[in-house]
Formats: C-alpha cells, sequence, structure tokens
C-alpha cells in the first residue's frame, strides 16, 4: 500500500437479511471488534455461526470445549459453535516427542535470548505440523458448516483472528518492556527483531493474524461456488491496523501506535486480500482504528489517538449526542482535571519533535526508541492516573464506541464493497456514531441536569 484508502461513505445493507448465515472466523470476547458486526447480523435476522479455537489441557493437547464451555460459548455468540478446535499458530506443535518453539524459546534466558540460535528446519517441521493440523479440522469445519447453509443464502465470513505471542516467561518479560518499559526498564523492539526468537515470533504471527484468512478463502471455496451457483452471494471481511488518521491540529492526519511488531502480519493479510479481490473474490481488509480490547490492552499507550474521536464527533456536527460523550467522558476524570487537560497531554505528545519520523506512513512499522517509549508510555500512565478510577477509562467509553460504528460501518459496506483494503478513520467513524444517534435523547434526567449544570470544554 502506498497511501491508506480512505473508506468514506456511510453505505447501508441491501444483500444480508433473514435467514442469510453470519459466520465468526475467531472466538468473540466482550470488548472486541467482532461483537460490533455482530449486533448488525442479528439486526437483520442472520444466522449465527461460531467456530473455537479450542482449549490446552495439562499436557497441551488441543481439545474442544467441553460442554458448560461450549453452552457459555453460545450463549455469548447467540448462535451455533462448531465445536472442532481451530487454534492457529505452531508454537505449540511438534515432531511426536520433540521439542515445541515454546520449549525451545524457554530454554532462552534474559541474559542470552539475542544471541540464542534456532534451528530453522527443525521449526519448519513444527510449521507444518501446525498446518496440517489447522487445515485438516478446517476441513471438517466446512464440511459441518456446509450442511447448515441453504443453498440462495447469503453468507458473510468474518475473520478476527489475530495473535500468536508463544506463551514462553522469557518472551513475556521481553514483550513487557517492549511495549509498557520506560527509562531503564525500555527493551528495543529492532533488538526482537533481530534475534531468532523475533523472527520466530513475526512468523507466528504471520500464521494466526494472515495465512488463516488464505486457509479460511480456500477451504470456504466449495460453499462459496455452491452459493454463488445458486444464486447467493458471499463476502469475507478481516480486521487490519495499519495507522489510523485521527484529528491533530485540526486535521484528519495518518498516525500510528508505536511499535506495533504484528504489522507485518497485518501487511500480509492486506496481501491475501488483494489477491482474493484479483479472482474475483469479495474480501476486504478495513484497517481499524486503535481501540481497547482483550489482545490490545498489552499495548500501552494504544488508547492515545482514541481520545481524539471526541474532537471528530465535534468536527463531524455533533449534536446532542456528541455533546453527551464529552460530559460521560469528562464524569470519568478525577476532580479537578478536565478534558482540556487531558487533550493537552495528547497534544504535546503529537506535536513533540520524537514523534516526527513515525509519522511516515510509508516506514511502519517502525521501531520503537527510547525517547518515543518514554513519551507514549508516559502520557498514557499520566492520564489513567487523571482518572477517578483507573479500572473505568476514556478509552474503554470509546472503544465501544467505535466497536459499534465500525460494526455498522462494515456490515454496510460489505453489500458493495469498494475494494480490498479500506481505512475506517476517525472522520467516517464519527459520521456513522453522529447519524446514528440524529433522533438520541439524554436516557436519564440526572444525567440531562448534569449535562446542563457543566460547561463541557472543547479543546
Ligand atoms: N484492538 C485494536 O486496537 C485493533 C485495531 C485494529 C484492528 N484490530 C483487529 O481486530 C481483530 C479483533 O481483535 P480485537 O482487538 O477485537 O481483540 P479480541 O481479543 O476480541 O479478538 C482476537 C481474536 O483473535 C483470535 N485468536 C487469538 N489467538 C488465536 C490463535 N492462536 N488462533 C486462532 N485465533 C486466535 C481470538 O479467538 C479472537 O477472535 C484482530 O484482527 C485485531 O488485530 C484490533
Amino acid at each position: 500500500m502506498e497511501n491508506p484508502i480512505a473508506f468514506n461513505r456511510l453505505a447501508e445493507n441491501n444483500v444480508f437479511r433473514k435467514g442469510d448465515v453470519f459466520v465468526l472466523f475467531g472466538e468473540l470476547f466482550g470488548r472486541g471488534y467482532a461483537t460490533g458486526l455482530l449486533d448488525e447480523a442479528r439486526r437483520v435476522g442472520m444466522e449465527i455461526v461460531g467456530i473455537t479455537v479450542g482449549r490446552r489441557d495439562e499436557n497441551n493437547a488441543l481439545r474442544p470445549l467441553n460442554a458448560e464451555e461450549l453452552s457459555a460459548a453460545e450463549g455469548r455468540l447467540g448462535g451455533k459453535i462448531i465445536n472442532i478446535p481451530l487454534m492457529a499458530g505452531f508454537d505449540l506443535d511438534a515432531p511426536a516427542g520433540g521439542p515445541t518453539a515454546t520449549d525451545l524459546l524457554a530454554n532462552m534466558t534474559l541474559e542470552s535470548w539475542q544471541d540464542d540460535r534456532l534451528d530453522w528446519d527443525y521449526l519448519e517441521q513444527c510449521r507444518n505440523i501446525a498446518t496440517e493440523r489447522f487445515t485438516n479440522s478446517l476441513k471438517q469445519v466446512m464440511a459441518v458448516l456446509d450442511g447448515m447453509i441453504a443453498d440462495g443464502r447469503n453468507v458473510f465470513f468474518a475473520h478476527t483472528m489475530a495473535g500468536g505471542i508463544p506463551k514462553a516467561k522469557v518472551f513475556l518479560v521481553i514483550a513487557n518492556r517492549i511495549y509498557k518499559g520506560r527509562g531503564a526498564r525500555h527493551m528495543s523492539s529492532q533488538a526482537l527483531l533481530d534475534s531468532d526468537m523475533g523472527k520466530l515470533i513475526l512468523q507466528n504471527f504471520d500464521e494466526v493474524s494472515a495465512i488463516t484468512f488464505r486457509h479460511l478463502i480456500d477451504f470456504s471455496t466449495a460453499i462459496r461456488q455452491r452459493i454463488e451457483a445458486s444464486g447467493g452471494q458471499v463476502r469475507y471481511t478481516a480486521y487490519g491496523y495499519h495507522g489510523t488518521a485521527v484529528l491533530i491540529d485540526g486535521s484528519y492526519r495518518w498516525q500510528t501506535y508505536t511499535n506495533y511488531t504484528q504489522g507485518y502480519a497485518k501487511m500480509r493479510l492486506e496481501g491475501i486480500a488483494q489477491e482474493a479481490w484479483e479472482a474475483g473474490i469479495k474480501a476486504t481488509v478495513y484497517n481499524c482504528p486503535e481501540i481497547r480490547t482483550n489482545s490490545s490492552d498489552v499495548f500501552t499507550g494504544i488508547e492515545l489517538p482514541l481520545i481524539p474521536l471526541l474532537l471528530a464527533l465535534k468536527k463531524e456536527n455533533g449534536g446532542q449526542w456528541a455533546e453527551y460523550q464529552w460530559q460521560a467522558c469528562q464524569q470519568l476524570l478525577a476532580d479537578g482535571f478536565t478534558m482540556k487537560d487531558v487533550f493537552q497531554k495528547i497534544t504535546d505528545m503529537q506535536a513533540n519533535e520524537v514523534m516526527r519520523p513515525f509519522y511516515d506512513f510509508s516506514a511502519w512499522p517502525m521501531a520503537n526508541s527510547q525517547a518515543q517509549s518514554d513519551l507514549t508510555i508516559g502520557t498514557s500512565n499520566e492520564i489513567t492516573q487523571m482518572h477517578r478510577d483507573s479500572k473505568v477509562m476514556i478509552s474503554d467509553h470509546l472503544s465501544a464506541l467505535v466497536v459499534e460504528a465500525t460494526g455498522q460501518l462494515i456490515f454496510g459496506a460489505s453489500s458493495e464493497p469498494s475494494g480490498p483494503v479500506q481505512w475506517l478513520n476517525h472522520d467516517i467513524v464519527a459520521r456513522r456514531l453522529n447519524a446514528s444517534h440524529l433522533q438520541w435523547e439524554p436516557p436519564a434526567p440526572s444525567i440531562a441536569q448534569a449535562t446542563k449544570d457543566t460547561q463541557v470544554e472543547v479543546a
């Protein structure tokens, strides 16, 4: 991608309807991006089908969900789960009796990891075993799914898989230092990439976050062809990340969270959608804004570009509802702090000389630097401390809004997708939210009163 391609329509669904099938390719967590898309699928009465990544038993063997887990997961999803484990990645696969990649990493120490070498031929065997396991299971999943979709139905495949961090203690310590460490605890993300450990992890990210999308497209070919031959339509979507344009100094400007080590896998994901698109398959990666979820909480500071969404709500002609969002966020701050203070911190960070090199789209994903990590993580910590309760954050409130908006945008866009890779920037997210809440009225007298009583400060 030479430039980010902004998605800029408030499109409405005119393909998917009651009885069509929505397939979630990944598990559902309460705060995750997929919840927004699922809300839309449910709204039009689609049948929901999910998968599971499975669970590991005490010997690391992959097993399906047990009855209790399955019923809880189906309850959360509001649909049927095909209970055949689809854990991706090769971190825990190995030839019988041999060590797994995670075991090999576990032999490394904090002193040795930068010089420790891995046996790439052996790891290739592990990777092939994992691919065979995954694709064999996927074949079975698709056979079950095939029986669940009648001719003439439309099908929406939503890929949500991302991950691949191996559970080796030494790596978890390093990851913590890269994503959360400042001062003496800072760790260079480039040092990780230069090591064999880092190269292994990048391969695993590729497997989980990118190649699973290709497997999904490939192994659903028979379903796609049957559905299309019977007059139905099939769509594939995936969530990407490749920075976001947010309001900086009054105009929308591309920026990114750094260091996003998973960025190489996300670019590969974009490439998979491009190839599929060229083959006539409607597969689109939607590059989404930074939000806080189970998966992204590891990245301290990822929430900083999210907070200017409040500015975008105003700029995109937000009415009473947008005003209320400011108020709701203000109320999460401890006494003595205002949204103006929060925005001052973010503006200072954005304008700092240290951040300048990181606004280069073509250089993405850049390695972190000591000064950039200190500034980003420091700003994040300072804003956290401005909150009344560090467990109820402005970024939680705004993340939920982004999930809602992206669900509507992606679902609407999928009737007539415009291309293989699109960016959902803050402008379109804000426009979607404002348009969806035009008829909104304050929920309770007490809050209405609070809205009246307090001047909303616009930074
Ligand atoms: N959170 C963000 O800021 C952000 C921004 C842009 C894009 N995204 C993307 O959105 C998608 C959903 O992520 P989310 O942030 O909502 O978090 P999430 O934790 O809700 O979702 C992560 C998904 O990855 C799956 N997964 C994790 N490890 C897996 C493995 N080894 N094998 C198979 N599946 C695995 C989980 O089952 C889950 O469906 C991801 O593709 C993510 O990269 C997130």
